[in-house]
């Protein structure tokens, strides 16, 4: 897979001395490193939890949500922009959570280095970015390399859910996981159905453009 391609958006802009501050604080008591040797995942949380890995958390949302309504489950949030991140850290802080970890950095390369094989109970990804332009496809995450890395990495049984606004990229989704042979898609549908997922803040805003959503479930033969 080539790395050099990224999936997200180059941010610049002001600098955000509120959720540098919270990563500054925070990162060094919830904060896993995105780069090193593969991780012992039963050494994140209480070792019996099965651990699910969401990718590119934004504000954490969904990832607070679940984290509370699910104290049996441990969730690795990994978000590559610092206002993200420090949200987040701040709301885990506030929400007394035990159940999350979060990685300041690129999901990719920690996948590859940090998530030894078979480990996941579930992968996550909501609303990653569409990158709607032909000549961006390329930067999707949701492409043929990504899902059999990810495909490596989840137990048998393991659930991967992503969703998207954007159906071209559904459609897409949809080919790229089917086409993965150790995944059987289960779910191809809108989130009214019981998927247990709370709305996000970037779905909200794609559905305020009148977009349809479509959620995306398959399980790890
Ligand atoms: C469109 S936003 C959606 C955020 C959130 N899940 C939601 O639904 O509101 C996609 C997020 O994925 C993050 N992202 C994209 N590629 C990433 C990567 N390789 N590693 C970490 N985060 C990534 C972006 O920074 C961005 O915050």
């Amino acid at each position: 897979m080539d790395r050099s391609v990224k999936t997200y958006h180059a941010r610049g802009g002001r600098s955000q001395p509120r959720a540098k501050r919270a990563v500054h604080e925070l990162l060094p008591r919830y904060g896993v490193e995105p780069s090193g040797p593969p991780l012992e995942l039963s050494s994140l949380f209480n070792p019996s939890l099965p651990v699910v890995l969401e990718l590119g958390s934004g504000m954490g949302d969904a990832t607070t949500t679940m984290a509370a309504e699910s104290p049996e489950i441990g969730i690795v949030a990994v978000e590559v922009h610092t206002p993200g991140v420090g949200r987040l850290l701040r709301r885990i802080e506030r929400e007394n959570l035990t159940n999350v970890a979060v990685v300041h950095g690129d999901g990719i390369q920690f996948i590859h280095e940090r998530i030894p094989e078979r480990s996941l109970s579930g992968f996550r990804s909501f609303f990653p970015d569409p990158w709607p332009k032909k000549k961006h496809h390329k930067r999707r995450l949701i492409r043929p390399a990504l899902v059999s890395l990810i495909a490596s990495r989840l137990d048998a049984g393991a659930r991967l859910h992503v969703a998207t606004d954007w159906l071209e990229y559904a459609e897409q989704m949809v080919a790229v996981v089917e086409a993965e042979p150790s995944f059987e898609v289960v779910f191809v549908g809108d989130t009214d159905c019981p998927l247990s997922r709370p709305r996000t803040r970037f779905e909200i805003k794609g559905i305020a453009k009148g977009h349809t959503i479509t959620d995306i479930v398959a399980r790890k033969k």
